[in-house]
């Protein structure tokens, strides 16, 4: 059996206990022309629990996920999901091994009912949405069925998106791309855009997600950064500043003199 280094093991112990990451980011580099957004980063997530990367404007955060998630390309460095090298993978193809993300903007079908939302995760091709519908009758799948009761959107089934007020369309991006049952569910500023009263039925639903699904989010709302996220990851100027638990970084001397002239006092 191969020994696991006791860094490892505490990481473990934090994140349910895997062996081996589900995610692992080796050296990523990203560079745009002469300017390099991503420097040598590197991150290991396990097969449970929430982990956030958090970083003052322009750290790299979102370029971060574009290269995990297949939307930009690296310089250097690899990204494993599961077994697999997937460095360069197109999203489409890493979605269906079980990788997919929302993003920094809330993207739902404005037209589309909220179940018909919904179903589109299914879908490579939205214009099948009629014959899906046919096939599959009204249902959708019980746990699926279990999150819109739990957020609300059950009884808003058949209002267009377009319709719901933004919090709800947030919650509703998040319930289409968890009925793709991915094992990694990335979140670019889940919290942004929304009104304050939003916020706590959106951080219930992460937190559900989180039971059956790896979650990597970014976050600029650090309250709900504390509240979920069992690692933080902060990134600064395209670099790892520090890594630990959120009590760990938010006294780390480094993070407030990053966040110095940005956000203020993390
Ligand atoms: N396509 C691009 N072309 C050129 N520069 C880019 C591109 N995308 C991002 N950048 C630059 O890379 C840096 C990192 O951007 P990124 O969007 O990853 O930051 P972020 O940490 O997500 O910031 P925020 O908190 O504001 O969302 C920024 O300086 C940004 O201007
Ligand atoms: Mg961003």
């Amino acid at each position: 059996m191969r020994s696991v280094p006791a860094s490892r093991l505490a990481r473990n112990e934090l994140a349910g206990g895997d062996a081996e990451p589900l995610l692992r980011v080796t050296g990523l580099t990203v560079r745009f022309g002469d300017f390099v957004a991503l420097r040598d980063v590197s991150l290991d997530l396990y097969g449970r629990g929430i982990h956030a990367v958090i970083g003052p404007n322009g750290a790299g955060k979102s370029t971060l996920f574009n290269a995990i998630s297949g939307f930009a390309k690296p310089e250097h460095g690899n990204v494993h999901f599961g077994n697999a090298d997937v460095t360069g993978e197109r999203a489409d193809r890493l979605a269906r091994l079980g990788l997919a993300r929302s993003f920094q903007m809330c993207a739902t079908f404005p037209d589309l009912s909220v179940a018909d939302n919904v179903r589109t995760a299914l879908l490579r091709d939205v214009t099948g949405i009629g014959l899906l519908r046919r096939r599959g009758g009204e249902k959708l799948d019980p746990a699926i069925e279990g999150l819109l009761e739990e957020t609300g959107l059950s009884s808003e089934r058949y209002r267009r998106a377009a319709d719901l007020s933004y919090g709800r369309r947030r919650l509703l991006e998040i319930v289409t791309t968890l009925a793709l049952r991915p094992k990694l569910l990335l979140l670019d500023e889940p919290m942004a855009g929304l009104a304050r009263e939003d916020i706590p039925a959106v951080t219930r639903l992460i937190d559900k997600a989180a039971e059956d699904c790896a979650v990597l989010f970014v976050e600029h709302n650090l309250p709900v950064v504390e509240r979920l996220a069992k690692r933080v990851t902060v990134l600064a100027g395209g670099s790892v500043l520090c890594e630990g638990s959120y009590r760990e970084v938010a006294s780390d001397p480094r993070v407030r003199e990053a966040y110095i002239g940005d956000v203020g006092d993390v």
